[in-house]
């Protein structure tokens, strides 16, 4: 099925402007708002242009979930767990508004574009004031203004691909920003229920990304995080040329201190990224490189297009090209077929490469996805003495692999004061590894220069 993909209109936007201003001046609109976020970095961002909507119709944050008269869910729906936690939390709500009558309910995100989730919605869930898909966020204005106004739930989902532009964001963090370069995904990856809710691929126009991430430069943004689901494809589908590898080499040009990117597909990743990573000066020696399983009869079976043999080629090149590059990939354990034989391939596989760290996932089937229907599915007590062997293997060699820090020279954006002590801040090295360092309140948002001294757990601690 053709699906037409188009920035939104200036007419659109005006649209929604409108709307923002109607639920300013009204007398019933909620004071307060809470945004609890499920998910992925995709996720947390689209929260940021929430938060950014709201605050514009003069709604404010409110300390806790608790406080607020306004409380939305974006959710997650990539494994069911992320599923079954949201709607728990969605119904102890309905309890929480037995006390409040006023209190507002609204749940966006993936699971709102799950095909039939919208009717569930309506039939189940009646309680929920508005549920609206991630096509549908550019909308939220509007759809609020009509929720504020009915008697019964509002409802939006749509199935059209569209490229928000111009939302306004109220960013987590004041040193460093989430920029969306490209949305959806063309990939299919038998398990993945990402491209039936997220869409086909679309890159955002380079312009635009320049100019927002050179705006964030000016306004003392430290870092950025480029999104995608799979960035390597950013610029597929531009008339004009652009490709991924030129996207950075520009956003290198800009002088923002700290570029990183996520995500990746082994089967994109190009000469030309890893060339344009080491010759930058901007962009953190660090890949995300998702790996899934290390068999190869698995991988055909995740229709990811590599073999474990190309995977560990794109890591020695990396390396090769970056020395002492931070590594960090996802795994499933438990895919329908999976022998012990694959699943030792995987372990084998995490051996060689030595990962600074891994995502560990059991298998979770999600409906309308290829591998749901396929024989051979993992009972439960299998996939989960694999998964913990897995996670004892990693532990194990991320010690190691970490050790190579040790004595070296770090620099290190702070995020916060650390857990344990408040005369330690912490936050992320050039490797993207947690590191804490002695420091107070006034270092937050700063890059400091420290010497790694030890390891404590997954953390490096340092000294300045
Ligand atoms: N079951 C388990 N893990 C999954 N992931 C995606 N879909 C599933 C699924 N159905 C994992 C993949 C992906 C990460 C974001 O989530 O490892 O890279
Ligand atoms: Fe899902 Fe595969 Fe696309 Fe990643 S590349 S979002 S795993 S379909």
């Amino acid at each position: 099925m053709e699906r037409s993909i188009q920035t939104i209109s200036p007419e659109e936007a005006e649209r929604q402007r409108f709307f923002t201003e109607e639920i300013r001046s009204l007398p019933q609109k909620p004071s307060s708002y809470f945004v609890v976020t499920y998910g992925c970095q995709m996720n947390a961002h689209d929260s940021e242009k929430i938060a950014g909507m709201l605050e514009g119709m003069g709604i404010h944050e409110a300390e806790s979930r608790e406080e607020a008269d306004f409380v939305i869910f974006n959710t997650c729906c990539v494994r069911e767990n992320a599923e079954r936690k949201a709607l728990g939390n969605i119904t102890w709500l309905k309890e929480v508004r037995k006390r409040n009558p006023n209190l507002m309910i609204a749940v966006c995100g993936c699971m709102i574009q799950e095909p039939g989730m919208a009717e569930v919605i309506l039939r189940q869930y009646r309680f929920i004031n508005l549920a609206f898909g991630t096509s549908n966020l550019h909308k939220f204005p509007e759809l609020l203004y009509r929720a504020l106004n009915a008697n019964s739930n509002t409802v939006a989902v749509e199935d059209r691909d569209v490229i928000p532009e111009d939302l306004p964001i109220v960013r987590a963090r004041k040193e460093f920003a989430y920029v969306t370069v490209m949305y959806g995904c063309n990939n299919f990856c038998s398990y993945c229920i990402v491209p039936y809710v997220r869409g086909r691929e679309r890159s955002r126009d380079p312009e635009r990304i320049l100019r927002e991430a050179g705006e964030l430069c000016e306004n003392g943004v430290r870092e950025i995080m480029l999104l995608g689901q799979n960035v390597n494809s950013y610029g597929k589908d531009l008339q004009d040329g652009t490709s991924f590898p030129s996207l950075l080499r520009q956003l290198d040009a800009l002088g923002i201190p700290r570029i990183r990117f996520m995500t990746s597909h082994p089967k994109d990743l190009s000469d030309e990224l890893i060339e344009t990573m080491a010759g930058a000066k901007h962009i953190l020696p660090q890949f995300h490189l998702p790996v899934q399983s290390g068999s190869n009869s698995i991988l055909h079976a995740m229709n990811r297009h590599y073999t474990r043999e190309q995977y560990l080629d794109r890591v020695d090149t990396l390396r090769r090209a970056i020395p002492g590059i931070g590594l960090s990939t996802d795994i499933i354990v438990g895919f329908p077929g999976e022998t012990e034989q694959d699943f030792r391939d995987t372990l084998d596989l995490v051996d060689r490469v030595r990962y600074d760290s891994a995502f560990t996932f059991v298998y979770s089937p999600r409906v309308g996805t290829a591998a749901a229907s396929m024989a051979g599915q993992i009972p439960p007590d299998v996939s989960s003495r694999r998964i913990q062997e897995l996670i004892r293997l990693q532990e194990s060699l991320q010690q190691d692999t970490m050790k190579r820090f040790v004595g070296t020279e770090e620099e290190v954006l702070v995020e916060g004061l650390s857990r344990r002590s408040r005369s330690e801040v912490s936050g992320k090295g050039k490797h993207g590894i947690s590191v804490t360092l002695p420091g107070s309140e006034e270092d937050i948002g700063h890059i400091l220069r420290c010497r790694i001294t030890g390891l404590k757990n997954n953390t490096l601690t340092a000294e300045r």
